[in-house]
């Protein structure tokens, strides 16, 4: 086995493409566990004969036991139920986190020197969660979210354009909820800041639409939430991890001191690497921008102190 392992905890539908996408790569043994007994097993056993016929040979466990996440180089954590229409992400909270905790306890005790990457809801919190029960340094415990944050935000400015959604540069900060902060001045389509491209009526549309991206899909999906894209999200940051590849993508990570915050896991850049969070990067912020910035993080906070309530609880 020379193939770097890959862990995907949760065989739900944002953990079954996760480990297609995976699977499709063809560099990982992928490694897919759940309680719900049959599922993982059922999943793999698809995703194997899937290769067949597309042309990948990736090892895929499926299992029950976490025994056989062993030695994991990388685990990603798509655990906990997932939003119902009308439901906030902070409703998830305790359930959430419970599940969480015990999911990382499990995982850390046989990979101890694993990257863990969070994509459970609601996001921040829950890799706040994962850092407190792994006991990791930070550079181990990172979040999804603004990945795919940006990547809404990527396609509606690309479908209001009529461009290609590969012309556009965008970058949404701050915590994964309605608070959520679409970088407009940061926000490029071929070199050309996004404000010369369309009306400001048009750009607030857009930016309102991207901060209700997820509750828009839960709405039409009515019975869970969006996967393909919130799976794709994670996996570019498992490549940028495994592969070194040091991309700059905004993600979920633990800021001490960075944009003014002390000990909170915000969506920031980072530039992600071999080591998981090789550094954050500092944009400047307009005061109108920080305001917004600062407006997510007491909102990611407040969840934070409620999450600690829960785990100190037991
Ligand atoms: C979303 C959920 C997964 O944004 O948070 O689609």
């Amino acid at each position: 086995m020379n193939q770097r392992k890959v862990t995907v905890v949760g065989a739900g539908n944002v953990g079954g493409s996760a480990a297609q996408r995976l699977a499709e790569k063809n560099g990982y043994d992928i490694v897919l566990v759940d309680i719900v007994e049959g599922l993982p097993q059922g999943k793999a056993l698809d995703l194997a004969q899937a290769g067949a016929v597309c042309g990948y040979d990736s090892p895929i466990i499926g299992t029950n036991n976490y025994n056989e996440t062993e030695g994991s180089d990388l685990v990603v954590i798509t655990s906990g139920i997932a939003r119902k229409p009308g439901m906030s992400r902070s409703e998830l909270l305790e359930t959430n986190t419970k599940i969480v905790r015990s999911v990382v306890q499990e995982i850390v005790k046989r990979s101890p020197s694993t990257i863990l990457v969070i994509v459970a809801n609601p996001l921040d919190a829950m890799t706040h969660v994962a850092y407190r029960a792994s006991g990791f340094p930070k550079q181990r415990v990172v979040g999804m979210a603004g990945v795919l944050d940006s990547a809404r935000f990527s396609t509606f400015i690309a479908q209001e354009l009529k461009v290609s959604v590969h012309n556009v540069q965008a970058m949404v900060l701050g915590g994964h909820g309605d608070a959520m902060v679409p970088l407009v001045r940061y926000t490029t389509v071929s070199g050309r800041p996004v404000d010369q491209w369309m009306s400001k009526e048009t750009l607030d549309e857009i930016v309102k639409r991207t901060r209700n991206g997820g509750a828009e899909i839960v709405n039409l999906l009515k019975t869970g939430s969006a996967y393909y894209a919130p799976a794709a999200s994670a996996v570019e940051m498992v490549e940028s991890i495994l592969k070194d590849e040091h991309k700059v993508l905004p993600c979920a990570a633990l800021c001490e001191g960075e944009y003014g915050l002390k000990g909170v896991y915000m969506g920031v850049p980072v530039c992600l690497g071999k080591n998981g969070v090789e550094e954050i990067l500092e944009y400047d912020l307009t005061p109108e921008e920080k305001t917004a910035f600062d407006t997510s993080a007491q909102g990611v906070r407040e969840l934070c102190e409620e999450v600690d309530r829960i785990f100190d609880a037991g």
